[in-house]
């Protein structure tokens, strides 16, 4: 069993989500001590402070799922230069009620990649600005901008061009160690 579990959470919710793809990938860079586990935010409902006491299930598994990894890495495509609305919900249901967040102390990861050729600048800034607020210990570099295009994965699925995998690579060595620093 891995000593680290990492919960994944992209922001995309379809199914054929160019972020979904880079954490699949991105998983294979990672040291055998790790796992990585994608976390569902396709069924979390609309956030509503009526439901707070009684929360739906797939929201207690999502908070449980949180508590239960030593870290989280967050992989977001950018809407309207900001995280999608699926990605800041599953994070508002997960912070409350206030008090019980199960964000607290989590050390996190940022990336995203997009058609854009910004590539999710201003939205992994806004969800920096988040994680902060719910103090979350978040990797600052190197940061990571991919603007995606045809031939980014190769068939397999893997980082296609090797300067770019190399960068994810050392992406992924300064991750883990974050993480290990963080885990008590
Ligand atoms: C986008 N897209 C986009 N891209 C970007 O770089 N900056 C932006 O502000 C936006 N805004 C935006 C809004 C909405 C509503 C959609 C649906 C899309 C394009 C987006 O980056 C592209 O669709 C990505 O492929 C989405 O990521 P996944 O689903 O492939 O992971």
């Amino acid at each position: 069993m891995s000593k680290y579990t990492i919960a994944v959470i992209v922001g995309s919710v379809r199914s054929e989500s160019m972020n979904r793809k880079l954490a699949n990938a991105l998983a294979k860079l990672a040291p055998p001590e790790f796992s990585f586990r994608n976390l569902d935010i396709g069924d979390i409902p609309i956030y509503n402070y009526d439901n707070e006491e009684n929360p739906s299930e797939p929201v207690r598994r999502l908070k449980s799922e949180i508590k239960a990894a030593q870290g989280v890495l967050f992989i977001t495509p950018e809407y309207n230069r900001s995280i999608p609305g699926a990605l800041k919900n599953a994070i508002d249901q997960a912070s409350r009620p206030y008090g019980q967040s199960a964000w607290t102390g989590k050390p996190a990861g940022v990336m995203g990649i997009s058609s854009g050729p910004i590539g999710t600048t201003a939205a992994q800034q806004h969800l920096r600005n988040i994680l902060a607020y719910l103090d979350m210990p978040t990797l600052g570099q190197p940061e990571v901008f991919l603007h995606g295009k045809d031939g980014f994965f190769d068939s397999g699925g893997n980082i296609a061009d090797p300067k770019t995998k190399e960068f994810l690579q050392g992406w992924m060595d300064r991750f883990t160690d974050w993480i290990k620093k963080h885990t008590v």
